[in-house]
C-alpha cells in the first residue's frame, strides 16, 4: 500500500476511536505535572503501530505513548501523536487531531493530520506541495503583521517556558489583529498550511507534535525556523513558523533565551 493511503487509512481509524469516545468519561491518567493521557490515546496509537507494522513490518516508531523500538531507528521511521490536543479531547473541547509523519533515511518525507470533527485530511509528501481533502492548499499572502490571525501555546508541565512565552505574547499582542491559543500544536500547524492562521510559535514541544506539521507548512509555501531563526530541528523544543512573509518580523520579536 503506497504511504499516502497507510496515512489516509490510519487517520480514519484514529478519527473513528477518538468520536466514539468523545463526550463519554475516560480514564485519565498523569504522566507527570500537568500532562495527561486518557485510555483513548493509547488505544489509538496500538492501532496504528499495529496497522503500520502490517504493511511495512521492519518500521521503527517514535510515538507519544509508548517506547515500541528503544530509540533504534530503521530506514521507515514513523512519528505519531494519537491525539495531539488530549486536554481539549478531555474537555469535550472539539479541537484536536492525529499527527502522523514518516522519515525515510532521516528525511521526513511524508505528513499527515486529521481533524475527525471536522473530517479534514491533511497531506503532503516531500516535494509534492499539500493538500487538505486532496485539494491543494497554500499558506496567507498577509505581510502586514498588524492584519495577521497568529496562534501559540503554552507547555504548563514546564514552567520555564510557559513563562518565556507569557513575555512573547504580551510582546505580539498588540503588534497583530489577534492571538489564538487552540491547544493543539499539529492541527495549528495544518492551518497555518491552508492559510487559516498566518504565524505560529511555541515552546516546550515534542517531536510528535511538529513532525508532520512541519512539512505540511513547508510545502504549503511557509517557513519553519527556531525561534531564534536557526534551522529548525525537531529534537530541539521551539518553533517559530509562518506564511515566510512575517517570518522576519516574528523571529525579531520573539525570544527563547533559557
Ligand atoms: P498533546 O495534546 O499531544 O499532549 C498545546 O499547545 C500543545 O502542547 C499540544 O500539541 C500538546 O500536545 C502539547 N503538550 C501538552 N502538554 C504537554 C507537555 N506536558 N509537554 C509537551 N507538550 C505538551
Ligand atoms: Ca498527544
Amino acid at each position: 500500500m503506497k504511504f499516502e493511503d497507510i496515512m489516509r487509512q490510519s487517520c480514519n481509524l484514529a478519527g473513528e476511536i477518538m468520536m466514539d469516545n468523545f463526550g463519554l468519561n475516560k480514564e485519565i491518567k498523569s504522566k507527570g505535572p500537568n500532562n495527561w493521557v486518557t485510555e483513548v490515546d493509547i488505544k489509538i496509537e496500538k492501532k496504528i503501530i499495529n496497522f503500520i507494522k502490517k504493511h511495512y513490518p521492519t518500521s521503527s516508531f517514535l510515538a507519544e505513548e509508548s517506547n515500541e523500538n528503544n530509540g533504534v531507528r530503521s530506514d521507515l521511521h514513523w512519528i505519531i501523536d494519537p491525539i495531539d490536543g488530549t486536554n481539549n479531547y478531555i474537555h469535550n473541547y472539539p479541537f484536536f487531531c492525529v499527527s502522523i509523519a514518516l522519515m525515510i533515511d532521516g528525511v521526513i518525507a511524508h505528513g499527515s493530520i486529521y481533524d475527525p470533527n471536522r473530517k479534514e485530511f491533511f497531506y503532503s509528501e516531500k516535494g509534492g506541495g499539500c493538500y487538505l481533502n486532496d485539494k491543494p492548499i497554500l499558506v496567507s499572502s498577509n505581510h502586514n503583521l498588524s492584519q495577521t490571525l497568529l496562534c501559540t501555546g503554552f507547555i504548563t508541565s514546564n514552567k520555564k517556558y510557559a513563562q518565556a512565552n507569557v513575555e512573547n505574547f504580551k510582546n505580539l499582542l498588540y503588534k497583530c489583529r489577534s492571538i489564538r491559543r487552540d491547544g493543539s500544536a499539529a492541527l495549528d500547524l495544518a492551518y497555518l498550511a491552508c492559510g487559516r492562521l498566518d504565524g505560529f510559535w511555541e515552546l516546550g514541544l515534542n517531536p510528535w507534535d511538529t513532525a508532520a506539521g512541519i512539512l505540511l507548512v513547508t510545502e504549503a509555501g511557509g517557513a519553519v525556523t527556531r525561534i531564534n531563526g536557526d534551522t529548525y530541528d525537531i529534537n530541539k523544543k521551539d518553533i517559530v513558523a509562518s506564511n515566510s512573509l512575517i517570518h522576519g518580523d516574528l523571529v525579531n520579536i520573539l525570544k527563547c533565551d533559557l
